[in-house]
Order: structure tokens, then C-alpha cells, then sequence
């Protein structure tokens, strides 16, 4: 199973269109050692197959898909090697780049929970925008964790949990989880067993989360925050990480003391890195005390063969 990092910067990317941050000044200008990175997106595919489930649809997409060979094949006249999508979650930054891939010649395979597909349908009716150009084949995400497996996807199995993070904005349940708003996936190599857990947007620690991270030999988690209060402290945001469904790395109950608790064997990796975390910048000493744990930060291009 080879597991292909497209995007790895939150919502608004980095640098972000509109943000003179430090380090989105100083990415722009090149004094700042820091990747730019295009916003929330994997794909994967099993050792025997050439096409690759689509892990969240990024605003970014094209340019995603640009920078990926794998994904463009030259099979017909038009190809592509996205097989499928599946959804974690209904957030712009997950699911924008759908409108991107309508010009299909066949309904789009889209995996999503059922509070996603309300979401999608009302609060942000992009499945019913589909409709009217290559449509969507909707497939109901199971969140009891039960397997499932894409068509054109050999080789790969995934489950799902539903964890406690935010629904979108514009969900009627922002303020209601429902269970299934967002969730962790498991990509588990039909052929090893071996097992990456994928969360984005993992708003505090549970215990089916621990588990499902503990059974995995690799976690690629929520890397939004440093601190809490990140957006607050620089002036963008009245709101706290947690409050939006993210847990930040440091400090009590953070993200590094739970990753800190897994075995020494589990490969840790952060991923959809807000612009304002200090852990973008590689001379940082936030950047130098994620390496002391053991800890990596994703990166666009980033590939993980399990
Ligand atoms: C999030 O991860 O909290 C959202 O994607 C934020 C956003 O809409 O950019
Ligand atoms: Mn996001
Ligand atoms: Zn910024």
C-alpha cells in the first residue's frame, strides 16, 4: 500500500492567499526555511493496483494532481487515476476540488457518512451542483467499523471511526456532533495488515481513537495548532483550536503527550499544518522538540509504503 501525501497544510494552505503571518511573509519572501504546502488531501493505492482512492477533494486539486504523475495516466483520451473519493469530513478544504473533477465521463464514486452527505446536500449542496455535470455515485461510509474497499482500488481496505471533532460551518450540527460529522480512517494493506490511521481534524482524546492509533503503525493526525490559542494570540481569531476541532501539540492533554504514549515502533506524522503552527518553519524550536519525540511533519510529495 503506498499512501501519497497531495496536500498537507490546512484550510487556506501556505502561504495563505491573504496572510502577511510571519511565516507566510517569509515563505513568500524565502527567508523563512518552510515548504509551501497546498491544502488537506491523500490518495492511496495497494501494491497491485495502478488507480488510487482520492482522501478528501482539496480546493488545490489541480494543482495537486499537476504535481502527481501517478494521478494523470495516458490509458484513452481522458483518464485519470482517481478511482474514488472518499470524504472525512464535509469542510470546504475537503471537499471544494469535487467541482473540480465534473468534467468525468461517468458518475463520480463518492464514500461519505450520512450526516456528510445531509451536509452536502443542504448546507453546501456541491452532490446536487454534481448532479448537473458527471453526477455522484454515492456510497454510505460505514462508521460501525466495518471494512469496506473501493472499485479500482485493489489491495486496499478501509474502516472508519467517528471521532469528536466539528462539522462544518454551515452543518446544522456544528454545535451538535453527530456521530459521523467527521471521522479517522484506516487504510489497512490488504496483503501485510499493516495499518495507517488518518485524521486530519481530531479534536480530543477518546479512547476507540487511542486504539484505533495504537493498532496502527502509522498515524498521520491532526497537526492544525502548536497552542490553543494560536489564531487568538495573533490577532485572526476569537476561537480556540479545541473549540473548532482541533487538538493542539503542545502542553497538557496535547497531541504530543498522547502520541508520546504509543510505541516506540508507530511512525508519527502530523498533517493539515495551519500557516500560523511555528512547526512549518524548519529552524524553529517547536520544529526541534517534535523531533525529539520522534515526530514528523508531512509535506506535499510526502509517500508512506506500508
Ligand atoms: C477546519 O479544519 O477546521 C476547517 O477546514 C477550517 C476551514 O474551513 O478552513
Ligand atoms: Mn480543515
Ligand atoms: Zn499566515
Amino acid at each position: 500500500m503506498l499512501v501519497h501525501v497531495l496536500g498537507s497544510a490546512a484550510g487556506g494552505g501556505f502561504p495563505q492567499w491573504n496572510c502577511n503571518c510571519r511565516q507566510c511573509a517569509g515563505v513568500r519572501a524565502g527567508t523563512l526555511r518552510a515548504r509551501p504546502r497546498t491544502q488537506s488531501s491523500l490518495c492511496v493505492r495497494g501494491d497491485g493496483g495502478a488507480d488510487w482512492a482520492l482522501v478528501n477533494a482539496s480546493p488545490d486539486i489541480l494543482a495537486q494532481i499537476r504535481a502527481t504523475p501517478a494521478l494523470q495516466p495516458n490509458r484513452g483520451p481522458r483518464d485519470s487515476g482517481i478511482a474514488g473519493v472518499i470524504l472525512i469530513d464535509g469542510q470546504v478544504d475537503h471537499t471544494t476540488g469535487l467541482y473540480m473533477l465534473r468534467e468525468r465521463g461517468s458518475p463520480l464514486p463518492v464514500w461519505c457518512t450520512e450526516p456528510v452527505a445531509e451536509d452536502l446536500t443542504r448546507g453546501n449542496p456541491i452532490l446536487q451542483v454534481l448532479g448537473h455535470f458527471c453526477g455522484v455515485e454515492r456510497h454510505r461510509l460505514p462508521v460501525d467499523g466495518s471494512e469496506f474497499a473501493l472499485a479500482g482500488v485493489p489491495g486496499v481496505r478501509f474502516s472508519a471511526l467517528p471521532l469528536a471533532s466539528k462539522a462544518a460551518p454551515y452543518s446544522p450540527h456544528r454545535e451538535q456532533p453527530v456521530p459521523g460529522d467527521n471521522i479517522g480512517l484506516t487504510m489497512i494493506d490488504g496483503a501485510s495488515g499493516r495499518r495507517l490511521f488518518y485524521a486530519p481534524g481530531l479534536g480530543a482524546r477518546d479512547g476507540d481513537v487511542d486504539a484505533a492509533m495504537r493498532s496502527a503503525d502509522c498515524v498521520l493526525v491532526d497537526g492544525t495548532f502548536w497552542t490553543d490559542d494560536e489564531m487568538i494570540a495573533l490577532g485572526f481569531s476569537r476561537k480556540t483550536g479545541r473549540s473548532i476541532g482541533h487538538l493542539p501539540q503542545s502542553g497538557a492533554g496535547g497531541m504530543i503527550e498522547w502520541l508520546d504514549t504509543l510505541p516506540r515502533t508507530t511512525r508519527k506524522v502530523l498533517i493539515h499544518v495551519n500557516n500560523t503552527n511555528p512547526i512549518l518553519d524548519e529552524d524553529s524550536p517547536e520544529r526541534a522538540e517534535l523531533a525529539r519525540h520522534g515526530i514528523e511533519v508531512a509535506w506535499d510529495g510526502m509517500e508512506i509504503a506500508l
